[in-house]
């Protein structure tokens, strides 16, 4: 490891850099917080599992809070190339599971295709996005000229806005609990099928995804998609899946995350459904 990597590894937690952490390196290394999120990005790519492509790509995305999050691309062998997380997505993923309502800055290893300007397009924080790439840094608006959006549907908000459907389960358990904390938290303006994914490792750490719309619908990202990328951002593999909950509104997730769990793990899904 070079010293750069070294200082980082010191405060990456979870593919998470602190804001207080973010502008400390940056200062000390006479960086813009830029710069500095585009030398991260090789550390981010680190995290890729591309068994297919094998093409690595890192993003980092800033939140609204400063702090920097991590994000890669995930491949599925022997399942179809559209369960594909691309790193972009991972990243506003990481970002949002944290909290976050909103990115203002994403930096990426490659320029992002065209289904990732459109996911970003989602985003509540869009019109005011900046995308850095390797060659240039520009808004997402110039990217994506004649945008189709969310306001086209009659759609408001947007993806990372702090929501809350109100839904119940009687279970109790803590990953049953996760999974509905991320299914209230889901954003399906468009199906209402709100859901949210749990899984716990033979280790016992808990991570969860929330399912995340697109107003041109396919470039969606599923509930297990999202609670895999977490998963991979803790350097945890899928070997380490104990036990997975999906909460949901109603079926519609049931069997896509039943297929695709099933091509990595043999381990047990129980589904939830929430009353709402
Ligand atoms: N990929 C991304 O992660 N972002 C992009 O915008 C370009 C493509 C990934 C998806 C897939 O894992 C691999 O790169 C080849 O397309
Ligand atoms: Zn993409």
């Amino acid at each position: 490891m070079n010293d750069f990597a070294q200082r980082v590894a010191a405060i990456q937690h979870h593919g998470i850099i602190r804001a207080s952490d973010a502008s400390a390196l940056a200062r000390e290394l006479d960086l813009d917080l830029p710069r500095l999120m585009t030398m991260l990005l090789p550390l981010a790519a680190q995290f890729a599992k591309p068994p297919i492509s094998n093409f690595y790509v890192g993003a980092v995305s800033r939140g609204l809070s400063g702090n920097l999050y991590y994000g890669t691309n995930l491949e599925f062998s022997g399942q179809a190339l559209s369960f594909t997380v691309h790193a972009e997505q991972s990243s506003v993923t990481n970002a949002w599971s944290n909290g976050e309502e909103g990115i203002d800055l994403i930096a990426v290893t490659a320029a992002p295709c065209g289904y990732c300007r459109q996911f970003l397009n989602e985003l509540v924080t869009a019109d005011r996005l900046v995308i850095a790439m390797p060659s240039e840094t520009r808004p997402l608006r110039d990217l994506l000229p004649s945008a189709f959006g969310p306001r086209d549907l009659g759609v408001a908000g947007g993806l990372m806005q702090l929501d809350d459907h109100g839904l119940t389960i009687d279970e109790s358990d803590a990953l049953g609990t996760e999974a509905l904390r991320a299914a209230n938290r889901s954003y399906a303006p468009y199906s209402k099928s709100y859901a949210g994914v749990a899984i716990r490792t033979t280790g016992g750490e808990i991570v969860s995804g929330a399912y995340a719309e697109n107003a041109a619908f396919n470039p969606s990202l599923s509930p297990l998609q999202a609670a895999l990328s977490q998963l991979n951002l803790r350097s945890r593999t899928f070997d380490e899946i104990a036990e997975t909950v999906l909460v949901h509104a109603d079926s519609l997730h049931d069997s896509a995350t039943r297929t695709v769990l099933g091509a990595i793990t043999g381990t047990r899904l129980r589904t939830v459904r929430a009353r709402g």
